[in-house]
């Protein structure tokens, strides 16, 4: 029987506060509505959110793992969503930078559990920290995602500079988030494409943009997925198209998998 590969997208920004753990935590729902079997990590490892914004309280998450006590498939929580999570750690600043051996740990503890998924979604740290290098540069999909404020653009820049020039990455997935105007989105992306185009010869790829909706802020105090309490609004729509766009796109996972996810780890650690 030919090996279950799971399709790893990596979700980043360069700049925190954009909305990329909103942003996972509903298109994690939205992939298990189109039947695919979705393991969410999350990967800003020394500050958990996904746990919170699924209304759950891990006993075990990644610490444990990384210090032996247990193995990730202990560790990985089924929601009541139908997406599984793996939880991060809270005020461990250690973990902010992962050793050698702890990211060869996670790789190989990832290869014992993918059979069982189809998508490992990895949400990550803001900023260009070498976790949030090491899980963009070994992902099929990096999912950029950027707000109109200039401050974010300039990150997410920086962001896809350093994954292109450092770890040779080409190709990047844009969503622009908090749309108030139709054109702000297009806008946006137009700004972000010329300046990676022109300066690093990297064209991106528009997969949408999502609305700005207060009701976001309040599905997180409630800790609901947003999607879940309101499938039907613009946001959830929008994010519906988006997640058939990214996965529209076909990818090598013949080339991927766990195995190529651990061999480019290594090629940047000498
Ligand atoms: N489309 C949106 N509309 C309104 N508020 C949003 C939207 N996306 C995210 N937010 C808000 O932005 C804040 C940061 O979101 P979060 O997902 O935690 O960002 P990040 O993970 O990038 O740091 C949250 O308070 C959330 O309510
Ligand atoms: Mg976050």
């Amino acid at each position: 029987m030919k090996p279950n590969i799971p399709r790893i997208i990596s979700v980043t920004s360069g700049k925190g506060g954009v909305g990329k753990t909103n942003f996972v935590t509903n298109i994690a729902i939205v992939f298990k509505t189109l039947q695919k079997k979705v393991l969410l990590m999350d990967a800003d490892i020394g500050l958990s959110n996904i746990d919170i914004m699924f209304g759950v309280a891990p006993k075990f998450n990644i610490k444990h793992v990384l210090s032996g006590e247990k193995s990730l498939k202990d560790i990985v929580l089924n929601t009541s969503y139908g997406v599984d999570i793996i939880p991060a750690s809270s005020g461990i600043k250690e973990l902010t930078n992962l050793t050698l051996e702890g990211k060869v740990k996670i790789i190989e503890e990832l290869e014992q559990i993918n059979d069982t998924y189809d998508i490992f979604l990895i949400d990550t740290a803001a900023g260009i920290s070498d976790n949030v290098v090491f899980f963009c540069s070994a992902a099929h999909d990096v999912v950029v995602i950027v707000t109109s404020e200039p401050t974010s653009i300039a990150d997410a820049y920086a962001l896809i500079k350093v994954l292109h020039k450092e770890y040779g990455e080409k190709s990047f997935r844009v969503v622009v988030n908090n749309v108030k105007e139709l054109k702000e989105g297009r806008e946006t992306f137009r700004k972000l494409s010329m300046v990676a185009e022109r300066f690093l010869g990297v064209n991106l790829d528009f997969v949408g943009y999502l609305p700005y909706d207060e009701k976001i802020k309040e599905a997180i105090i409630a800790q609901k997925p947003y999607i879940s309490l309101y499938p039907t609004n613009e946001f959830s729509k929008k994010l519906t198209e988006i997640a058939k766009q990214i996965l529209k796109k076909e990818v090598n996972l013949v080339k991927g998998g766990v195995q190529f996810f651990l061999k480019k780890a290594l090629s940047f650690n000498p």
